[in-house]
């Protein structure tokens, strides 16, 4: 049943919400008192994910939408008006292409900056006029330690950084109307966003787990702590701000100071 409610009758829009961290975070905001809007380009998800919080008590409704297309957006702002507008926008949906850059389609390119970048923009566009009438809302934009340092998917990374700009020109032209914009960037999760790479190599996050000073990889339920903290009025007075959660990754480079010691048997 529900537990807290730092979120009691908040009104949260998350998108990407039928998987992984998306899912995760709707589950957390749902527990906490929120009404959720629940968008996934894949309808199935949406759906499981309100079920799941229907279960526990939540209310939540699925919308079908994929957060690139306008007329898509335009379902997610009915959605969020049909319970009285959105208090919290969680832009979470993204998407990465893998391979070399120089191997890949000018389309695939294309939509990994359109779902990762354009998307986060046009849901803000839809739903701020809503937080503006209200003199209150909380944008929270999902990046990536793509953003700050190169770790492979160059279209991706580069969306990614956009959005650190995007939420810092949020969080500067719309304060002064109530409205906060911060981002999360995880590190490596364990979520289907890696079924790819583990068909590839079953291996793969094992593998990527020395790379991080805590020495693992993260779980969606490592990060959601701090987009809910981000989201709820404990962090009213944060705004513009990047939250990293990775572990420690980009902390430092240990393997680079072992060098520098010589010491790096
Ligand atoms: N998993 C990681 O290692 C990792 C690391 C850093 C950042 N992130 C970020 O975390 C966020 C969540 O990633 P995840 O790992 O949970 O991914 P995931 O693949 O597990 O889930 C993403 C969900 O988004 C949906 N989606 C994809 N395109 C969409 C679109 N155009 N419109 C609406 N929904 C769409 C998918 O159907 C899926 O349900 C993303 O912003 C991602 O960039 C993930």
């Amino acid at each position: 049943m529900l537990g807290r409610s730092r979120f009691q009758g908040r009104i949260a829009v998350v998108t990407g919400a039928g998987a992984g961290l998306g899912a995760a975070t709707a589950r957390r905001l749902g527990a906490e008192g929120a009404i959720l809007v629940l968008v996934d380009i894949d309808a199935e998800r949406s759906k499981t994910t309100a079920a799941e919080l229907q279960r526990i008590g939540a209310k939540a409704i699925a919308v079908q939408a994929d957060v690139s297309d306008p007329a898509g957006v335009e379902q997610i702002k009915e959605a969020a008006s049909s319970f009285g507008g959105a208090d919290i926008l969680v832009n979470n949906a993204a998407r990465a292409t893998d391979g070399d850059l120089l191997a890949l389609s000018t389309q695939a390119i294309a939509q990994d900056i359109a779902v990762t970048l354009t998307g986060p923009v046009l849901c803000a566009q839809a739903l701020l006029p809503g937080m503006i009438a209200k003199r209150s809302g909380v944008i929270c934009n999902i990046g990536s330690v793509n953003a700050l340092a190169y770790f492979g998917n160059e279209a991706y990374s580069a969306a990614k950084a956009g959005l650190v700009s995007f939420t810092r020109s949020l969080a500067a032209r719309y304060g002064p109307l109530g409205i906060r914009s911060n981002m999360v960037a995880p590190g490596t999760m364990r979520t289907g966003i890696w079924s790819q790479r583990l068909e590839n190599d079953p291996t793969v996050l094992d593998r990527l787990s020395r790379w991080y000073p805590l020495g693992r990889i993260g779980e969606p339920e490592d990060v959601v702590g701090a987009i809910a903290f981000l989201c709820s009025d404990e962090a009213s007075w944060i705004s513009g701000a990047m939250l990293v959660v990775d572990g420690g990754l980009t902390s430092g480079y240990p393997q680079m100071a072992a060098d520098i010691s010589g010491n790096n048997s």
